[in-house]
């Protein structure tokens, strides 16, 4: 039996943020995400979050996970003092309680299994998930006595000594619930920063002729605490670089590894290739063969096989069946798809529009709120009127239109089925199909008009 609880009340001071430090994002992803992740993995009884710096905003940010309970700490007095809040939620319950930071987010599964599996092999009380690291600095002290913990001995209350220690306590536990609180209730603040640290219990439970056992981190990055906003960006690269490299080892070309940005559970086909600057995004899947240009932002959306998206484009919440072509500085918005073949071309923004199979609107066009059937050709300069300024209104057009270039087809209006519509028109009412729609002020030509203006003036002049 476990349960989980996290701390994340603390003011995080070294980011120096009006925001929650635990809410700052790691490569894409509020750094919480990860330990809460992790710690599922292990499916706990319960999983409890430790809140109190900016908490409303921290519940605020966690509203999307179920079942989570939170614990509120105010003031915020030291990590001992955090875990106590939780008491009246653990009274009379037994099992093990793991105790997490929500600053060390790199943190495995895995590895919390093994801390599980030390903590029950070797009946210990308290089980400390430690590393030994280069620079230690900083981080608290691991006292060893043997296999056990004698100590823990914070970064600015250790000696000369202790500081020369390289295996450092990683802030995660995992304590049997029953002795833990009334431990709690005895830890003293006397250190530098007049704190009640969760870490003294090692001392207090040697003392009391308890266990603490220790757990190495086969991987010590995994244990990387975030104080710092030059932390932060560490652990962003190297979640970067791991993602990076799960994707050329699937196949695809990164042409600058260093300049890709790549969210976690996105996937990309073989033979793709991607261009220096390219965020893929969220919930994005990219089939084989595609060729994204340089620049490119894809949120949340879909791109089939051999599809091309040209330099800079922004494509959010949308699906590009295989073969599309988009770019370059093309902007397509939520809800939208481009269907197979079909392509859109430089300055083009597309809005909950849907464009056919083979369909081109190749530059300079607004479509919002559009059905677009297979093999229309939408001229440059069309733009849909689709907002009155009270309501958004829909334009369907057809397979086979061809809309001539500058044209407004103000919604609601229905293009029919191979219809033209005349370059510059104002559409206004539906077009049948097959018809040729034209709405435009009707040309006069003034022969010889110039040499007349010019034979005015120069009479003019000479008077
Ligand atoms: C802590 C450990 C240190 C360990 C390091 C690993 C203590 C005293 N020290 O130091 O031994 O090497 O983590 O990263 O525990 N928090 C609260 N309430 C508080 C104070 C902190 O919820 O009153 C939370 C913070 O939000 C954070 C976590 O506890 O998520 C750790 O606090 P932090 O101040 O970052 O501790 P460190 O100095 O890093
Ligand atoms: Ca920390």
């Amino acid at each position: 039996m476990c349960h989980v609880l996290i701390l994340a009340a603390g003011k995080g001071t070294r980011m120096k943020s009006a925001q929650p430090k635990v809410l700052h994002r790691v490569a894409g992803a509020p750094m919480i995400d990860y330990v809460l992740d992790a710690s599922a993995a292990l499916a706990p009884e319960t999983t409890t979050v430790v809140v109190g710096h900016q908490a409303d905003r921290l519940r605020a940010a966690l509203d999307g996970r179920p079942g989570l309970r939170f614990v509120l700490q105010e003031p915020q007095l030291g990590t001992a003092h955090a875990v106590a809040q939780a008491a009246p939620l653990f009274a009379g319950v037994p099992g093990t309680l793991i105790v997490l930071s929500g600053d060390v987010p790199l943190l495995t599964a895995d590895t919390l299994r093994a801390l599980l599996a030390r903590h029950a092999e070797t009946g210990a009380a308290a089980t400390v998930l430690t590393a030994v690291v280069d620079d230690p600095s900083g981080y608290g002290r691991v006292v060893r006595n043997g296999d056990e913990v004698a100590a823990i001995v914070e970064h600015r209350d250790a000696t000369e000594a202790e500081r020369g220690i390289r295996e450092i306590n990683a802030g995660i536990y995992a304590f049997d619930l029953a002795p833990l609180f009334p431990a709690l209730a005895r830890v003293a603040a006397d250190n530098s920063q007049r704190e009640y640290y969760l870490p003294d219990v090692a001392a207090l439970y040697r003392r009391a002729g308890r266990r603490v056992a220790a757990l190495a981190a086969a991987r010590p990055e995994e244990i990387l605490g975030i104080n710092t906003r030059a932390e932060l960006a560490a652990t962003s690269e190297r979640v970067w670089r791991a993602r990076r490299e799960a994707l050329m080892a699937a196949g695809v070309t990164l042409e600058d590894p260093a300049a890709t940005y790549v969210d976690a559970g996105v996937t990309v086909g073989p033979d793709s290739v991607i261009a220096p600057g390219v965020s893929l995004l969220g919930r994005t899947t990219i089939g084989a063969r595609a060729v994204i240009q340089a620049g490119v932002r894809i949120v949340d959306s879909q791109l089939g096989d051999d599809v091309t998206v040209l330099d800079h484009c922004v494509i959010a919440g949308s699906r590009l069946d295989a073969g599309a072509s988009v770019g370059p500085f093309a902007h397509i918005r939520p809800g939208s798809a481009v269907g197979p073949a079909a392509r859109v071309g430089n300055f083009v923004e597309l809005k909950k529009t849907r464009l056919g199979a083979g369909s081109k609107a190749s530059h300079l066009a607004y479509l919002g709120d559009a059905t677009i059937g297979e093999k229309v050709n939408i001229g440059a300069g069309t733009i849909t009127c689709n907002y009155d300024g009270a309501a958004k209104h829909p334009t369907v057009i057809e397979d086979e239109v061809f809309i001539g270039s500058d044209s407004q087809l103000v919604a609601p209006v229905r293009i029919g089925r191979g219809a033209y519509v005349a370059a510059g028109s104002s559409i206004t009412r539906d077009v049948p199909a097959g018809a040729l729609a034209i709405a435009r002020g009707r040309q006069e030509n003034k022969e010889g008009w110039v040499a007349m203006k010019k034979a005015r003036a120069a009479a003019e002049k000479k008077e």
